[in-house]
């Protein structure tokens, strides 16, 4: 081969790999959500992924759902074990800052799902409800490792324009707490930004996910 054809290929390959490089996140092929659906098969592991491809089934229930106490929660809520505990001590450091960081939704059933799910598509249509709300089996809510907060406001739409929501952003990882669908990861997460959505994953996933600025599917990706 002559020098000068070598080179064209040398540089044809290194035009295709940055082109790659940089197309590699676009979804070439239009909407990837509710497609290729797989069934969870690891439903009780810390880092288990329930979003728009991966599903729990029907009948899954934690094992090991235990109440929150309320002096944390607006009205009888559960959460996994290892995440109650955690979420009790974040709450509990929170209320000796003066913060007031308490559970307004928690585990919650795939037909409690279903039923959110459906009002949402019967009063704003499918489309918005698929935004911010996750079809039955779908929703990592079903894991019991999820929590929804509420802060001074007492609003959880509006957690974001609390004081809460900055020693979150600060601290929730210390206690293995994530921000499950932050801004500008829509694409990712296939849900809109919920600033009030945290997800327990053990204070050393959390940290690197902290860290990374990551997703939990980017974690997943990358580890
Ligand atoms: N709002 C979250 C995505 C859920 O429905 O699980
Ligand atoms: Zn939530």
């Amino acid at each position: 081969m002559r020098v000068e054809t070598f080179k064209k290929c040398v540089y044809i390959v290194l035009f295709l790999l940055i082109a790659l490089f940089f197309t590699k996140d676009i979804d070439f092929f239009g909407e990837k959500f509710y497609k290729n659906i797989k069934e969870v098969t690891n439903p009780e592991s810390l880092v288990v992924l329930v979003n728009k491809n991966n599903r729990l089934k029907e009948d899954y229930v934690p094992l090991n759902l235990e109440k929150i106490d309320l002096a944390f929660a607006t009205e009888e809520k559960y959460l996994r074990k290892e995440a109650r505990e955690k979420f009790e001590q974040l709450s509990q450091d929170a209320k000796n800052l003066n913060y007031k960081i308490i559970a307004t939704s928690a585990y919650r059933g795939y037909e409690y799902q279903e039923k959110l799910h459906h009002y949402y598509k019967e009063t704003k249509g499918v489309e918005y409800a698929d935004l911010c709300s996750a079809r039955p089996g779908h929703s990592e809510h079903q894991t019991g490792l999820s929590v929804d907060v509420t802060g001074s406001n007492q609003d959880y739409n509006l957690f974001e324009e609390t004081p809460e929501f900055v020693w979150m952003q600060k601290h929730a990882h210390e206690y293995g707490f994530i921000l499950r669908y932050p801004q500008g990861k829509e694409k990712i997460t296939g849900f809109k930004y919920e600033p009030w959505h945290y997800r327990y994953v053990g204070e050393e996933v959390a940290k690197i996910i902290y860290e990374n600025n990551w997703t939990l599917e980017e974690y997943l990706k990358n580890r």
